[in-house]
């Protein structure tokens, strides 16, 4: 199979602006008919059949009985720019062509018959990524990091988790300027966990929202002995302050421009600004314990923020805090239950976490070599290290 042939199987030639452009290489009549149907249903996208084009945003490729030479073919049109992101079909699921298909860079592979859930999933997935794109329009790789960290449930250890994040991330390197925004609006705890006095939330700099720079921010923000600026959440509702919505994301946003790193308590609270944050998140570290009411929640939240926040799921953690190796529920049950792997174990310390808590200390400051704290510094060390040299590669997705 060379080029020529993959580009030349398409539908319904379009090329209107802002559309991304589809093509299919696919010989069975009833998979391209399903796709087809789905795909012309689908906004956001063109069917394009231009045999010449010189690009395609993406090309659907059905593996047919010589999958070697495709597989070489697919590598080469993905390294020379000629198909932006490639999705795969096969009658065949076996490792066989699976497995050269993730290494030749397919993004998705559609079982056949065709599942139209999964299709709608894999192009809709694309199309949010790339508005995103449009919509951020500068060099991202020069901004701050955002790691958002979010309940499974309440109390399960969602701000011990971000606040020792973040102050594990601000011992790595003392250089960098490291932030902890608490999302919590009136049940913040932030401070509480810092033992920081603080006069100035989020709301409070929302109204000079036109002065933000960095000395405003560095000089709003309350500064813990480890390094960390901590923006608190509002204690109280102020009926009278009416910020714009999006306004967090907007802050956010900014704030990328003058931190290294920031580390967001997002608490249980998802809304449509959230996932727009956990979508600029390099991470979103989804907080558990490993009861079974916790793991369901987890499949949830994890489902709801792959589709309707169009996050990458390489992007989403999956914490197992406060854990036990002799607990009711295992590692691979509580797999089994959120449908995915348990990206991070952080043991159970209660003492620690307690005496952290109740001295307005971080963990490290407590006990720096135990069992909790070395977790932090590890996960500290990977993050630091990541955004100096980050994996990029094919297999990034498939994690
Ligand atoms: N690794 C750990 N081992 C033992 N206990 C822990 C651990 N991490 C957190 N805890 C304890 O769990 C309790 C809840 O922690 P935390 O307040 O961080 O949870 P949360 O999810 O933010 O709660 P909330 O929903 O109230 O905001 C605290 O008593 C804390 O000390
Ligand atoms: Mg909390």
């Amino acid at each position: 199979m060379n080029a020529k042939i993959i580009m030349s199987e398409g539908t319904n030639m379009s090329n209107k602006a802002n559309l991304l452009s589809v093509q299919f290489a696919i010989k069975t009549p009833e998979v391209r008919d399903s796709l087809t149907r789905i795909v012309k249903g689908l906004k956001g996208f063109s069917l394009q059949e231009d045999k010449n084009t010189p690009r395609v945003d993406i090309l659907v490729l059905e593996i047919g009985e010589s999958p070697e030479s495709e597989f070489e073919t697919i590598s080469a049109l993905l390294k020379e720019n000629v198909v932006e992101t490639l999705f795969l079909t096969s009658a065949r699921m076996t490792p066989d062509v699976l497995l050269p298909a993730l290494r030749a860079g397919a993004k998705e592979f559609f079982q056949q018959p065709i599942n139209k859930d999964e299709v709608v999933e894999a192009f809709q997935k694309i199309l949010l990524k790339s508005r995103r794109n449009d919509q951020v329009g500068e060099d991202t790789t020069r901004l701050g990091k955002i790691f958002s960290v979010l309940g499974a449930k309440g109390g399960v250890g969602t701000t011990t988790f971000a606040v020792n994040l973040a102050a594990s991330i601000q011992a790595r390197d003392k250089e960098k300027l490291v932030a902890l925004v608490d999302m919590n609006i009136l049940l913040g705890e932030v401070p509480l966990f810092l033992d920081l006095e603080t006069d100035t939330d989020w709301e409070e700099i929302g109204k000079n929202f036109s002065r933000l720079d960095a000395a405003y921010l560095q000089s709003a923000m309350a500064r813990h002995s480890s390094g960390v600026y901590v923006l608190p959440a509002p204690s109280k509702l102020n009926t009278e302050t009416h910020l714009p919505s999006g306004f967090l994301f907007q802050l956010l946003r900014s704030m990328r421009r003058f931190f290294d790193y920031i580390v967001v308590d997002s608490g249980m609270y998802i809304d449509d600004a959230s996932f727009k944050i956990f979508a600029e998140s390099e991470a979103v570290y989804l907080v558990s314990i490993l009861s079974l009411p916790c793991l369901i929640n987890v499949r949830k939240l994890q489902d709801s923020i792959l589709t309707t926040g169009g996050v990458a799921k390489d992007k989403i953690h999956i914490v197992a805090n406060r854990f036990e190796r002799k607990a009711q529920i295992s590692l691979p049950e509580a797999s089994k239950i959120i449908g995915g792997n348990i990206n991070l174990t952080i043991p159970n310390n209660y003492s620690v976490a307690m005496s952290a808590i109740n001295n307005g200390k971080t963990i490290p400051d407590i006990a720096g070599s135990c069992d909790v704290a070395k977790v932090y510094k590890k996960l500290a060390a990977s993050i630091v290290e990541l955004a100096i040299e980050r994996p990029g590669g094919l297999f990034r997705w498939f994690r």
